[in-house]
């Protein structure tokens, strides 16, 4: 097993060697594309984080797997794989808005383990390792006590294809009349983060991938919260629930209520 604190701490450092310079970067003219639809962004700033976020971990750890969002992938044999969102809330970083991040999981031995956040706007650093609790800034954070959803904060996010957006927005028609208010503040990594320090009292979204997740799944559960699919589980898929425990049957079940695929 490798030693999990000196992972987070590889993690922390290189979030910190990228953050500065995308807070430089924000909302300046930056060369960019579109990937799977219209609306999904992609700037030269991505790539240059995920270059930098990828040549840091195998130069310190050759033998780890590491998946990042804008495809670079590297094999590996010692049973870490560092899972990489070089910027989560592009379209945010793009029109310089508050609410991007950049996000580094590891998982080990297929179990998250590791999870850094960096938010450069706030400056807040999330962070949690398996077992080591849950920290924001250095100072332990824990998910909500809330127990009643009719009077819980839920954020959400929407996808990029606009049939799914449209299913979205036919959920959204139930969910906000039964819970105190929805935010849609346009990261994934920082929504998960939001949960795990109580800013939110619970977040869902379907058509998430790993690297959305990946560090947000390991701070939200050392900070007391579930993060699980539809059916309570471990999400395997695309559809993400995180919530304390007193407050996650009741969405669940509104979840369900409003039909999955409508969510
Ligand atoms: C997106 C953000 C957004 C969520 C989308 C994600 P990206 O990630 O997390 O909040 O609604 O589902 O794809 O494209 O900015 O890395
Ligand atoms: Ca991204």
């Amino acid at each position: 097993m490798p030693n999990l604190l000196s992972l987070r701490d590889l993690a922390l450092r290189t979030a910190r060697s990228v953050a500065p310079e995308l807070a430089r970067w924000a909302g300046g003219s930056l060369d960019s594309a579109t990937k799977s639809s219209v609306t999904d962004l992609v700037t030269d700033a991505d790539l240059w984080s995920e270059k930098q976020i990828a040549e840091m971990l195998h130069g310190a750890r050759p033998d780890d797997a590491i998946q990042c969002e804008e495809g670079t992938t590297v094999s590996g044999t010692s049973g870490v794989r560092w899972v990489v969102d070089p910027i989560d809330g592009t379209t945010n970083f793009v029109y310089g808005h508050p609410g991007y991040s950049v996000s580094i999981g590891a998982e080990v031995d297929g179990e998250p383990a590791i999870g850094v956040i960096l938010d450069p706007v706030l400056g807040d650093e999330f962070v949690a390792a398996l077992g080591h609790g849950a920290t924001r800034n250095g100072t332990s954070i824990r998910v909500s006590n809330s127990t009643i959803l009719s009077e819980a904060l839920v954020a959400t996010g929407f996808g990029y294809q606009p049939d799914r957006r449209h299913r979205q927005a036919e959920g959204l028609v139930e969910i906000l009349p039964r819970v105190r208010d929805i935010r849609r503040m346009g990261g994934a990594a920082l929504d998960l983060a939001s949960v795990a320090c109580g800013r939110v009292d619970a977040f869902f979204e379907r058509g998430l991938a790993p690297w959305d997740i990946a560090a947000g799944t390991v701070i939200v559960r050392e900070a007391g919260g579930r993060v699980c699919d539809l059916s309570g589980n471990s999400p395997t898929g695309d559809f993400v629930v995180a919530a304390p425990e007193g407050l996650l049957s009741e969405l669940l079940s509104l979840l369900h209520s409003v039909d999955a695929d409508r969510a």
